[in-house]
């Protein structure tokens, strides 16, 4: 089935469309517009902004493929995002990554059986200065210990494996 915009996400496109030079550069935005709406980039959605910004289905698939921010498969209804670059693995970002996936039950790039929480592993996102470091959607949670991990799972809804919270 085609991807159909909403009337307020066919506004949004219009008015992106008016703030970029060409329709090239309005890609990322629409593509990132779409996937608020869809929750990932399906065939159906990148065939959509090819079609809406008449550029090359290979173009934006290249896009999407390209950027780690775009859901290339249907994710959970959040995203946990942790930092594995070098200044946080040097304070422990492999560790929290490995007690992520403990506490959850899954490795990095699954989703829980429920659809809560998709797992993933990120390039550095600049708060090294804050390291270790995780983002949970759009939010960023620093100088984390194990305990502290657990704690914002637990605030998401998250069931954990093996927790010894008090
Ligand atoms: S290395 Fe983790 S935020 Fe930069």
């Amino acid at each position: 089935m085609p991807f159909e915009p909403t009337p307020d996400l066919a506004r949004e496109i219009d008015d992106i469309l008016t703030r970029y030079p060409n329709k090239m550069a309005a890609c990322i935005p629409t593509l990132h517009a779409c996937q608020a709406q869809n929750g990932w980039c399906s065939e159906e959605v990148i065939d959509f902004v090819s079609r809406r910004l008449d550029l090359p289905t290979a173009h934006v698939k290249g896009v999407v493929t390209f950027y780690t921010l775009f859901n290339q498969h249907p994710v959970g209804k959040h995203q946990v995002w942790v930092c594995r670059t070098l200044p946080c693995a040097l304070r422990g970002g492999e560790d929290l990554l490995s007690h992520c996936e403990k506490r959850l039950g899954i490795h990095q790039g699954e989703t829980t059986k429920d659809g809560l929480v998709t797992l993933r592993s990120a390039e550095c996102l600049a708060s090294c200065g804050t390291a270790p470091m995780l983002q949970v959607d759009k939010d960023y949670h620093e100088n984390l210990t194990k305990e502290r991990v657990d704690e914002i799972l637990t605030s998401l809804g998250a069931t954990l494996l093996g927790a010894t919270l008090k």
